[in-house]
């Protein structure tokens, strides 16, 4: 029996992880693991109790939650203390929030240590801003998936669109132009490459193309395992 894979993806908010991690889990039959959705179901908690601005009640509240993630029909569903948030995480409050709070160092040791759990015993595909660095350092497979800001605003807007919110596009792209800011220079683990990443630009590839080039890669890594 071949061994549980960790597959881990990192890079810039609207770069397209979610998309493809979501395929490539599809294809090799494994779990999804959306790491943003954590950090922003703790922002969206943290909003709703008016606590954001305070970051030891921020601390004891991510010390209390007992988070689940469950991917069901092409969407994750997230839970806190059984209360499904899926729907209250992403909004223009939460994302406006969320980079403030994933920079609170024990916020991240708390969802870090929940994260690596879920790589234990099951082929993973993880993704999030430092799962290739800091989550899963030992991934069997790395990736660094970048686009152009104005190709990654586009695509936010159009999933904006789609759910019926009124939003500018502008507005879009200077919100994911501040979140890359705050994730790339916080000082505890920042969004970078991962020096064995494999690095992927999809600023012009087909969503197909880009999956079938990453398949290809898992499938060459598969042959050379060691039986
Ligand atoms: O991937 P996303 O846009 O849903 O992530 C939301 C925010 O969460 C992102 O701006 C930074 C933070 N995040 C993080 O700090 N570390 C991760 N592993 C995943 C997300």
């Amino acid at each position: 029996m071949s061994k549980n894979l960790v597959i881990a993806i990192d890079g810039p908010a609207g770069s397209g992880k979610s998309t493809i991690a979501k395929y490539l889990a599809q294809k090799l039959n494994a779990v999804y693991v959306d790491t943003g959705a954590m950090y922003r179901a703790i922002t969206f908690l943290a909003l709703r109790n008016d606590i954001a601005d305070n970051t030891p009640e921020v601390i004891n509240l991510v010390r209390d939650l007992d988070i689940k993630l469950r991917f069901e029909f092409g969407i994750t569903r997230v839970f806190v203390n059984d209360e499904e948030v899926t729907h209250n995480i992403r909004t223009k409050e939460v994302n406006d929030k969320v980079s403030d709070i994933s920079r609170i160092p024990e916020v991240r040791e708390e969802l870090v240590k929940i994260q690596k759990k879920l790589g234990e015993n099951q082929t993973i595909v993880a993704e999030g801003r430092d799962t290739t660095t800091v989550v899963f350092p030992e991934a069997d497979f790395k990736i660094f998936l970048t686009a152009d800001l104005d190709v990654r605003a586009e695509r936010r807007f159009k999933e904006f669109l789609e759910k019926g919110t009124e939003i500018d596009l502008d507005a879009v792209k200077s919100n994911l132009a501040e979140r890359d800011r705050i994730d790339s220079s916080r000082k505890v683990s920042p969004l970078k490459k991962a020096e064995d990443a494999f690095e992927l630009d999809s600023t012009s590839l087909t969503i197909k193309e880009e999956l079938d080039m990453l398949l290809e890669k898992i499938k060459s890594l598969k042959e050379t395992e060691p039986q």
